[in-house]
């Protein structure tokens, strides 16, 4: 199966930088790239005509809570009210709604559900996302989440990156006993069951404490699960520095982290996720420190953190938009998170993330001339064709 991309305004290949081919076009054989530049079609083929277009590659999306039962605009409108999410969560609402509705919900609804969140991320350019289990807070419920993410992932037309999230405590158990219940009993499940590429912890002040999240953590790693963590999202948790001597692949969130624990992640190879939906969803004030990041030389990633919470955002141009806007990383620094450091912070940077010889032919053309159009037209639906693995799964004027 061969595909010829003709003739783009602009190629993204995000090496080096963001690598800028003007001009150009792209082969493709049996799912991955073979040339790109000036190029003559080398044989009969399907045609995208990407003329006075930028083709990019793939989005990866690499931190959503997308399998959930239920929505939450309620708490939404409560929010705009001056409640704030924290104080909602700790009247009963937050997590443990939406946990109520998943544990009510069965397997077959959750996964038409989330099935219909994926045709709208593909829609959007996205052609892998990683999805965290965490609405159901007990051994079965946390494996249904996970069932449903794996059945996503067989049938699915992106690739999907199932993680195991220790959320938060559920009501009504002691810390402790569920702390006990994630390290003797659920991860153990999850990894026999080969259910979770990654353990993610949600380390805050709502959440775990540094020292229980440390302990799942380990317990993970000993199993062989990558690690993830949420950390420092509204207090300045430990977790960042946490992140740095596990070597997690990545940590998520990072609003409260200081200029120490930046270092000390860069160091360590840890991956920073900076999710600019959810302040922008939330109103948050207290923003990332894209300077030190900037200064360290840290390979920042953007996601969506897509849950029904804290960001309701399923397009990777609007958060690369909001990357610039709220937090005032510059063009390039936004695309190259939402494509190349997203695949690092999922461990998949040998394979996606970039357009390159030998590279899976993943890539999203986009209806603007240059890339800088990308976060300035803001809110525009811009995607024409969302081509996974050299097919195209979406496609405007199709
Ligand atoms: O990433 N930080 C914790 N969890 C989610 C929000 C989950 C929810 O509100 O349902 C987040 O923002
Ligand atoms: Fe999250």
């Amino acid at each position: 199966m061969t595909v010829f991309i003709k003739n783009a305004s602009e190629i993204l290949t995000m090496t080096d930088g963001i690598g800028v081919v003007k001009n150009a076009s792209i082969f493709v054989e049996d799912g991955v790239f073979k040339q790109i530049g000036a190029l003559k079609c080398p044989q009969e083929c399907l045609t995208i005509d990407a003329q006075g277009c930028v083709v990019c590659p793939g989005f990866v999306d690499s931190h959503t809570h997308l399998v959930f039962g239920g929505t939450r605009e309620d708490e939404f409108a409560m929010r705009l009210s001056g409640v704030t999410y924290e104080r909602i969560a700790k009247a009963g609402g937050g997590i443990a709604n939406t946990v109520k509705r998943t544990r009510t919900a069965t397997e077959n609804e959750l996964y038409h559900i989330a099935l219909k969140r994926i045709a709208h991320l593909i829609r959007h350019g996205t052609t892998t996302v990683e999805i965290k289990s965490g609405y159901g807070l007990s051994l079965s419920e946390e494996l249904k989440m996970l069932r449903v993410i794996n059945k996503l992932k067989r049938d699915a037309q992106i690739d999907i990156i199932p993680t195991y999230l220790a959320h938060t405590i559920p009501p009504k158990v002691k810390r402790r006993d569920y702390v006990d219940c994630i390290i003797k009993e659920l991860i153990p499940e999850i990894t026999q069951k080969k259910l979770a590429n990654f353990c993610d912890v949600f380390c805050d002040k709502i959440a775990f404490s540094k020292k229980e999240s440390e302990r799942i953590l380990l317990k993970a790693k000993g199993c062989d699960l990558k690690l993830k963590i949420h950390a420092d999202q509204f207090s300045n948790s430990g977790g960042a520095y946490l992140a740095a001597a596990l070597k997690c692949v990545s940590a998520e969130h990072l609003e409260y982290t200081t200029k120490g624990a930046i270092g000390a992640m860069h160091r360590a190879g840890v991956v920073p996720i900076l999710l600019p939906g959810v302040s922008f969803f939330l109103q948050l004030d207290k923003k990332p420190d894209i300077k030190t990041f900037r200064k360290t030389k840290s390979a920042v990633a953007i996601a969506s953190d897509f849950n029904p919470g804290s960001c309701m955002i399923y397009s990777m141009p609007k958060i690369i938009s909001l990357a610039c806007f709220i937090y005032g990383m510059r063009i390039e620094e936004a695309l190259v998170g939402a494509t190349k450091n997203s695949a690092q912070a999922l461990a998949l940077a040998d394979t996606i993330g970039s357009i390159e010889q030998g590279k899976q032919a993943d890539m999203v053309i986009l209806d603007v001339d240059n890339y800088k159009k990308i976060p300035y037209q803001f809110g525009e639906d811009m995607v024409k064709y969302t081509v996974k693995k050299g097919r195209i799964i979406y496609g405007k004027d199709r």
